[in-house]
């Protein structure tokens, strides 16, 4: 029989990466105290600020929010109809069932309503994949939304299986201008809020289990336009990686946090613009940003900004 570490009882959950065995329980309190530790150590926020938390209906991004809940955060989510057929409604109606049943406020938004357009309408020729379009719009929303809540933080579903991918496609391509801000907090700028990424210390597996264990709904599928996505193929390396060496990724990310990304740190633009046609800050040479210069070229005007 294997043993929980803790209590000696049988266990039912095995993690290589930290030679522990857990009972049920043990587990659960492991992914507590993962989560108190990322808040504290990077100090992400505290008990009396308003924290919105970005739930897409999957595992990480529901656990997040369930577990913070479970520790006496104030949490509200807010989560994005993308329009991507079966796979948003799916996503929506899993997030609504969920904040039905836990009595977590949950706000749904529209992106058609937001922006004027649906993901899927939107096949730009020659230029980037729709995922990265559409990560930019959910950035440029839920900051939107955020400070309109009056959050103190956005709150993502981001584990650290994430990050890594993140890291070493950053690496592979030397995006300098990226490098630096990969880090568990971005600090907030005016009416945005900071960024916080608290399941940063656990995985995608074990943020898989305790979903499992604690009964969480949640959605199976991927995106369906994610499909041949870089960062796929990061995360399978990432996790052959592991089997031969044990707690690599950690190994991975902290270590970049620590010791390599000081050197990143002056890459920073020091110019702070804003955009010309919303308001919010970019980085945008033009003076427009990413999503007024779309948003102008699908209505067809001529200030066409960075493109
Ligand atoms: P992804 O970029 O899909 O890996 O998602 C990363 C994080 O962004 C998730 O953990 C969520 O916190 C947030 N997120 C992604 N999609 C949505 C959505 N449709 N609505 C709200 N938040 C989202
Ligand atoms: Fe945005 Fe898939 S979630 S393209
Ligand atoms: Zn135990
Ligand atoms: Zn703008």
């Amino acid at each position: 029989m294997m043993k929980c570490t803790v209590c000696k009882k049988e266990a039912t959950i095995r993690l290589h990466r930290h030679k522990a065995k857990f009972c049920n329980e043990h587990f659960i309190e492991y992914v507590y105290r993962q989560v108190e530790r990322a808040i504290k150590s990077f100090k992400m926020f505290r008990k009396d600020e308003n924290l919105i938390v970005a739930v897409s209906g999957g595992k990480d991004s529901m656990a997040c929010i369930e577990v913070l809940n479970e520790m006496g955060y104030r949490v509200t989510g807010v989560h994005i109809n993308l329009g991507i057929h079966e796979f948003s409604e799916k996503s929506e109606e899993i997030v609504r069932k969920f904040s039905r049943e836990t009595g977590i406020p949950i706000k749904v938004y529209y992106l058609k309503e937001l922006f004027g357009k649906e993901i899927i309408e939107f096949k730009r020729p020659h230029t980037e994949k729709i995922c990265s379009i559409c990560g930019k719009l959910k950035r440029y929303y839920l900051n939107i939304i955020a400070s309109e809540l009056g959050g103190d933080a956005i709150v993502t579903g981001h584990n650290l299986d994430d990050a890594c991918s993140i890291l070493l496609g950053n690496l592979l391509f030397a995006q300098v201008q990226y490098l630096s801000k990969q880090y568990p907090v971005v600090e907030g700028e005016g009416e945005l809020p900071r960024k916080v990424k608290p399941l940063i210390r656990l995985t995608d597996d074990e943020l898989k289990q305790y979903v499992e264990l604690r009964k969480i709904p949640f959605v199976q599928e991927k995106c369906p336009l994610s499909k041949g996505a870089n960062t796929i193929y990061y995360k399978e390396v990432l996790n052959y990686l592991e089997t031969k060496i044990r707690s690599v990724k950690a190994e991975f990310y902290f270590n970049y946090l620590k010791k390599l990304r000081p050197y990143f740190l002056n890459e920073e633009e020091t110019e702070v613009k804003y955009c010309r046609v919303c308001g919010y800050k970019t980085s945008s040479r033009s003076g427009i940003c990413y999503v007024c210069s779309i948003k102008n070229e699908l209505e067809g005007s001529d200030d066409k900004g960075p493109y």
